[in-house]
């Protein structure tokens, strides 16, 4: 039994409080993992906010890295000292997307259940009360217990806030348009939002060699951002739709072939549908607050043959899509850290959360010495 100091959601809607927590030994088929980085994902303020109907007390964060610090019984695919990022959804290997090699589609992955896959609970409060972990591996915490299938080994040398965000905006962004969208070189993108997720969908573009990239946000200096990754247009969205759609079609004679909605609002999934050009695509990989529902005009939507498609995780197998990403990274052609703006401590992540919430900076990252 070791302790560790965690960020804890109580009540849903209210603020979280870093607790000293115990933590159970990894028994067989577990490791624990030394924190290092978590990412500030907006799926987290979901599930701070209340967004998302998510049982309580829970260790929070989903998006992390670190080292391998003791392994249970019986594990062979990770040693001491390895460095990992961690996977937020440990598909079931038994449910027919799992068996039709589709993991990011399990709909009964364990980590869904907040506990290690036989339902076990590894972390305790002072007074002996259970606590839940995200997904599994709640990584706003100094150290943390994971399924062994959880914890992918990373190459050396990826700067843990880096691998961090490979666990969850990077491998979500670059994946939506590699895999789910599998854009072809030439073709013309808009990406609508652009945190961590949506600059990872930029940065998926340029690897795909899309011709035209438009990157479109509230916030100009996102919008830069964006551009300095390799977006060749720029576009400040505002509260008028029509004219956000005519500034799309323009830039992309038409309307750009996929459109990335990486917000998860209504007026904004409208917006990616409403401007797609004859067959064009349009990639959902926001999330909104359960039961939100968004409409469409149908009979344009059938006549042109467009498509909607839902993206969860990027269709992400991380065992295989983590390395290749840190690969890409390590070569320099994902600039990953470009998306962390601040690095701060367990303590600030309520205010960080604020920030998240209005809008500011790009990728915040808790970091632990
Ligand atoms: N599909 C998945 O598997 C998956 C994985 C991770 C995150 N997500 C979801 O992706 C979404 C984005 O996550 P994030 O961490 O990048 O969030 P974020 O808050 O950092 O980024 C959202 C961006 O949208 C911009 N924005 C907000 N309203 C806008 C509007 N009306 N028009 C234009 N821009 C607007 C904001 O300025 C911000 O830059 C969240 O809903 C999150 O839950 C989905
Ligand atoms: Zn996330
Ligand atoms: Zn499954």
């Amino acid at each position: 039994m070791t302790t560790t100091r965690a960020a804890v959601l109580r009540t849903l809607g209210q603020s979280t409080t870093v607790e000293d927590l115990t933590l159970a030994e990894p028994r067989a088929g577990e490791v624990r993992v030394r924190i290092l980085a978590s990412g500030v994902c907006h799926s987290d303020l979901h599930v701070r906010d209340g967004d998302w109907p998510r049982p309580t007390p829970i260790a929070m964060g989903h998006e992390g890295a670190g080292v391998v610090e003791a392994l249970g019984p019986g594990v062979r695919s990770l040693t001491v000292g390895q460095p990992v990022a961690l996977s937020w959804l440990v598909p079931c290997a038994v449910c027919r997307a799992c068996v039709a090699g589709h993991p990011w589609a399990c709909p009964d992955s364990p980590s869904f259940r907040h506990r290690m896959p036989d339902g076990a609970i590894v972390l305790a409060d002072k007074g002996g009360g259970t606590v839940l972990s995200y997904c599994g591996i709640g990584t706003m915490a100094g150290a943390t217990v994971v399924p062994e299938a959880a914890a992918i080994a990373l190459p050396d040398g990826v700067d843990p806030a880096v691998a961090a965000l490979i666990g969850c905006c990077v491998t979500t962004g670059v994946g939506a348009v590699l895999k789910t969208a599998q854009v072809p070189a030439g073709a013309s993108v808009a990406v609508i939002g652009l945190g961590g997720v949506g600059l990872s969908c930029v940065m998926g573009a340029v690897l795909a060699g899309a011709a035209r990239i438009v990157a479109v946000d509230r916030v100009a200096g996102k919008v830069d951002v964006a551009r300095s990754l390799g977006a060749t247009d720029g576009l400040l969205a505002t509260d008028d739709r029509a004219a956000n759609i005519e500034a799309l079609r323009d830039l992309t004679d038409g309307g750009p072939d996929f459109v990335f909605e990486a917000i998860g609002q209504p007026a904004t999934v409208e917006l990616a549908i409403e401007s797609l050009p004859l067959g064009g695509a349009a990639v959902l990989v926001g999330m909104t607050p359960v039961e939100v529902q968004a409409s469409f005009a149908v009979y344009p939507f059938v006549d042109g043959s467009r498509r909607i498609l839902g993206s969860n995780y990027g269709f992400a197998d991380p065992p295989v899509d983590f390395p290749r990403y840190a690969a890409l990274h390590l070569a320099g052609r994902l600039p990953v850290e470009r998306l962390i703006d601040r690095r701060v401590a367990l303590e600030d992540l309520e205010s960080a959360f604020d920030r998240l919430r209005a809008g500011d900076g790009l990728r915040q990252v808790v970091v632990f010495d």
